[in-house]
């Protein structure tokens, strides 16, 4: 596992690692994102959609569950697994035909569904410092450089 480290200080900062980050996203790469409400999952994949190109808005799916944005380099499925508790759940969301290699997938409350983040899947963690600053990791089983 690699593990790359950042510390930002703003949702500017946040949203410029994840448009570091959108350097080595690939259709078919899942992300898993954990961190409490207000962390700056959303931030981050905002920042990963400016990387790509795309030309809308990012918002937490919180009621729609998925949002897609096609139009970039890559096209992303964005999930906010707030709401999810269970397999069946996640399946009644359309979930496991977003895993066909055609998009890359972001989920927001990772922590909810456990039994569907693999080895192959990127994790970021975003954490509240003392400070109100963020700490973000990013654990990736293979090596990425952005
Ligand atoms: N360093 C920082 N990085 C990101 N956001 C920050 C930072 N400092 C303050 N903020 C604020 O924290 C909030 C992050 O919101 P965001 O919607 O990205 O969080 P989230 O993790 O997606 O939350 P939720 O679980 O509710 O979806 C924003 O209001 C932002 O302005
Ligand atoms: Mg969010």
């Amino acid at each position: 596992m690699y593990t790359y480290h950042f510390t930002t200080h703003s949702q500017q900062e946040t949203e410029d690692i994840g448009c570091r980050f959108a350097s080595c996203v690939r259709p078919g790469m899942t992300v898993a994102m954990y961190g409490d409400l207000g962390a700056g999952k959303t931030a981050f994949t905002r920042g990963v959609e400016r990387g790509l190109g795309y030309q809308g808005s990012v918002t937490s799916p919180t009621f729609s569950i998925v949002n897609e944005y096609r139009g970039g380099r890559v096209d992303v499925a964005h999930f906010d697994m707030y709401r999810i508790s269970s397999e069946e759940e996640l399946y009644g969301t359309g979930f496991y035909d977003y895993l066909d290699g055609r998009m890359a997938v972001f989920m927001e409350w990772s922590e909810n569904i456990p039994f569907a983040v693999d080895d192959t899947a990127v994790k970021i963690t975003i954490e509240h410092g003392p400070g109100g600053e963020r700490s973000i990791t990013v654990e990736s089983p293979e090596e990425i450089v952005f």
